[in-house]
């Protein structure tokens, strides 16, 4: 193929990227966009603090927006995120207990019922584990709520919307860590309790002290082997020409090589489009123009 989305569907698999939708004005961006990639995660548009600004009452204009322009331009959608500690509208900061329990059910049952049909997979929680050597949940009103917040989201998100894949999305667990370790086990114990459960994204957010493990394929493939299906979802590297090509060249092919990786998404577009504002750690410059890192990407992609 000649672009990252066709490259990738050529082995089954799709390439997509973060999206914000005040950039659909910007027609660099959109033909970077609407030629390259065939998978779009709203990056910011479908949290709880842009979709329930008020409690019971949603907004979902902007995600709309990228919604629609991807329907309109044949690219999937991941939705990010429905349970999160981060990224809560204030009212959600004020409740505890049953009140944010029921707060968070109804939130993800509504979201993902807006949405039905339109959603290939969803981060249905997002970042619930404790950085560090611990493995413990994460501290926050959220799992203050009692340890099985978890599996009634997902069964909320399995029963509004039986289509769309269901995943649990993470950073600090592309390797084999004591954080990847305690997903691992949650998997396992979903899966033979049956709660619904068939993905796990591995955020992929890379930097000079984080780099890409030596384990990544390895780790992307024991979550495999539970039955479920993995991708790689924020994808950014920090670096520069053939360092940075070489790293995401390696990051590419450990999906490659990996049955259950279904796809990768790279966290934006430019590298003025990156939450990292000082930083180059996407594909493109920002002017648009395709950087070394693009080139090796592509490659791995078809095999190269
Ligand atoms: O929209 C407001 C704007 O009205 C306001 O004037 C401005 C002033 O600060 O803030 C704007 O909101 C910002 C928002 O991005 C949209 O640009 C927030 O402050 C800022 O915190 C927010 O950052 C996002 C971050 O998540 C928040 O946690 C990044 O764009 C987004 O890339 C980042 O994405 C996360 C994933 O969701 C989860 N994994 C890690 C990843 C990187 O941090």
């Amino acid at each position: 193929g000649t672009t990252l989305g066709a490259s990738a569907a050529e082995s089954g698999r799709y390439f997509g990227t973060a999206v914000a939708a005040n950039k659909l004005s910007d027609s660099t961006y959109v033909g970077i966009l609407n030629r390259e990639f065939n998978m779009v995660t709203p990056e910011n548009e479908m949290k709880w603090d842009a979709t329930e600004p008020s409690q019971n009452q949603f907004n979902y204009t902007n995600a709309d927006r990228i919604v629609s322009h991807a329907q309109a331009n044949g690219m999937r959608i991941r939705g990010h995120a429905l349970a999160w500690h981060s990224q809560q509208p204030g009212w959600v900061q004020n409740l505890s207990g049953t009140a944010l329990r029921q707060a968070m059910l109804n939130h993800v049952t509504q979201v993902a019922t807006h949405y039905k049909g339109k959603i290939h997979s969803w981060d249905v929680v997002n970042e619930a584990f404790a950085d560090g050597g611990t493995g413990a949940r994460r501290d926050s009103n959220l799992q203050r709520t009692g340890d099985d917040w978890i599996e009634a989201a997902f069964r909320a998100a399995r029963a509004a919307d039986p289509g769309a894949k269901l995943c649990y999305n993470d950073y600090n667990t592309d390797g084999q860590n004591a954080k990847s370790n305690a997903v691992y086990a949650m998997v396992q114990d979903f899966k033979s309790r049956g709660v619904p459960i068939d993905c796990v994204g591995f955020q992929s957010h890379f930097n000079p002290n984080s780099p890409v493990p030596s384990d990544y394929q390895a780790n992307l493939q024991r979550f495999a082997n539970l039955g479920i299906d993995v991708q790689i979802t924020e994808l950014d590297i920090e670096g520069s020409g053939t360092a940075q090509a070489d790293n995401y060249s390696r990051v590419i092919k450990a999906c490659m090589a990996v049955s259950r990786c279904t796809g990768i998404t790279v966290w934006g577009i430019r590298d003025s489009d990156s939450w990292r504002s000082s930083g180059t750690p996407l594909l493109f410059d920002a002017s648009g123009n395709k950087k070394p890192a693009y080139t090796s990407t592509l490659n791995a992609l078809n095999g190269g």
